[in-house]
């Protein structure tokens, strides 16, 4: 099928190569030229593993293009999908603003025949509509425009037959497993309202959900759920939201082990093994960041007030989350008593490990208080390099690797559970510290083995 992806950030580009990989014919837009040269130029501007593989093999088959010019995108496709980046607004609220001029810009090019636009950013419940009338403002603008100019009659003909549904399909991407997801998805989530749109969006899906391209081949078709689409808007909002409240939730029992002797570790295996919790999600540490679950349980939140509901469980979750960032603060300063003057290193900077995105990271709050308390702080990150410092790093000296970052140290942070992590030669590092204290904010380490190498080992609620 014809395939136009509209914003190629971590969604959209993952989500436009893979469809390539199973057989469409692709064409991402960008307004971004530098991301589109290049991406045009076979690189991936995101870190995301496997993806550059699959680009590649996938513009070489001619089945993926690259370009900035939406008109182009939209006449090809018959199915445009719009995965411009949703950030909060400081109110909690989405940003729709990327959203809405990609929807008046759809409409405004728009030239007949019928098409399918899919809602795949994560846009706030009723936005289906929203982006219906949007694009329904940018077909009347365009018309207008070419009755003034007196002319483009055959024009004026090709959009009187234009015709459009909108289809909600969240995506439920992990990044640093994003293709791996793509793939092997739990389920495919459809809302909307018109069988016809439907019935194009589980053809495009078809090779996915017979698990053609999955690493488990054998296994029954992946769940296809069909629904309205305020229902698939909110099946978005409410996985998130139930995931981050789950962290939230281990995070507070982590706390509660910290005070009475218990190893959460050993609690999280222990009810992770009834299947009516289930052991995923139930990693202790420094709390949730990233892109996705901070918006969007902020959004919930938002949504639930303006319909005159006080969402007081999700409000919780984020409360607890935002003291867990700075969880290792208070552990380092009963180890280190005044944190003024002492260095601290972090190992990892980014949200989670695979990724190379900075967005919401705990680590950002970390260094903020760690600098206000008069701290230095060095940090080293297998992905983010100087480069990174655009992201609020300001007050961080990245290292180029481990053993430098150890150097005159008087504790250590793990931030982000990298699997390099478990390999550091962690004896070489002990010798360069000041104080050998590692502070381990996601129960990632080998507790006995950083102990036997020398250091002090202290985690998160064990
Ligand atoms: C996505 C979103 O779809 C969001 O709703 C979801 O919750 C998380 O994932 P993400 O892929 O992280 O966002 O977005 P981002 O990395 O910000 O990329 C958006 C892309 O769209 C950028 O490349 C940007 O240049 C492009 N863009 C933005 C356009 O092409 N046109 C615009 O008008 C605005
Ligand atoms: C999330 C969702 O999982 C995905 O389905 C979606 O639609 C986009 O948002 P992502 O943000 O890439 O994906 O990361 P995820 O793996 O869910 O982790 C989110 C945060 O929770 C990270 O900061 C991670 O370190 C933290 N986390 C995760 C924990 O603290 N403990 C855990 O047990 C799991």
């Amino acid at each position: 099928m014809r395939v136009c992806v509209i914003g190629t950030g971590y969604v959209g580009l993952v989500t436009g190569v893979c469809l390539a990989h199973i057989g469409h014919e692709v064409i991402c837009v960008d307004n971004n030229e530098e991301k589109v040269k290049l991406m045009q130029a076979g690189q991936s501007p995101i870190y995301e593993p496997g993806l550059s593989d699959l680009m590649k093999s996938s513009a070489e088959s001619g089945r993926l293009q690259f370009t900035s010019d939406l008109a182009k995108g939209v006449e090809h496709g018959e199915i445009l999908f719009i995965a411009v980046g949703t950030p909060p607004l400081p109110t909690g609220e989405s940003d729709t603003r990327y959203v809405e001029a990609v929807a008046r810009g759809i409409g405004a090019n728009l030239n007949g025949g019928y098409k399918v636009i899919v809602n795949k950013s994560t846009v706030p419940i009723g936005s289906g509509d929203w982006v219906r009338m949007i694009v329904l403002d940018g077909i009347a603008e365009r018309q207008k425009t070419l009755v003034t100019a007196g002319g483009g009659y055959s024009e004026l003909e090709q959009i009187v037959e234009t015709n459009f549904d909108v289809i909600s399909n969240p995506e439920f991407l992990r990044e640093g497993s994003a293709v791996y997801d793509t793939f092997n998805p739990d389920r495919i989530v459809l809302g909307g309202n018109s069988d016809k749109g439907i019935a194009m969006m589980q053809e495009l899906y078809q090779p996915i959900v017979n698990r053609e391209f999955a690493e488990e081949k054998s296994l029954p078709p992946v769940p296809v759920v069909v629904t309205d689409l305020s229902s698939a808007e909110m099946i978005k909002y409410a996985a998130n939201s139930f995931l981050a409240t789950k962290i939230s939730f281990i995070n507070e029992v982590a706390n509660i082990c910290d005070r009475v002797g218990a190893d959460v570790t050993q609690v999280a295996k222990g009810i992770g093994l009834d299947s009516r919790i289930g052991s995923k999600f139930l990693q202790a540490g420094i709390g949730w960041g990233g892109s996705c679950f901070p918006k969007d349980v902020s959004a919930l939140i938002h949504t639930a007030d303006d319909y005159g509901y006080e969402a007081e469980l999700l409000k919780s979750a984020v409360n607890v989350n935002r003291r867990q960032r700075l969880i290792t603060l208070e552990k380092l300063q009963q180890e280190l008593k005044i944190l003024k003057g002492k260095t601290i290193g972090l190992l990892g900077l980014t949200f989670k490990p695979d990724t190379d995105d900075m967005r919401d990271a705990p680590a950002l709050d970390l260094i903020e208080q760690l600098n206000r308390l008069g701290a230095k702080v060095k940090a080293y990150d297998p992905i983010v390099s100087q480069s990174g410092l655009s992201h609020g790093l300001s007050g961080v000296i990245i290292e180029t690797d481990a053993e430098m970052l150890a150097d005159g140290c008087d504790a250590l942070v793990l931030v982000t559970d990298w699997q390099e992590f478990l390999k550091l030669d962690y004896g070489k590092m002990v010798q360069r510290m000041t104080h050998p204290v590692i502070i381990d904010g996601r129960n990632f380490l080998d507790r006995q083995a950083v102990q036997d190498a020398g250091f002090r080992y202290v985690g998160i609620g064990r």
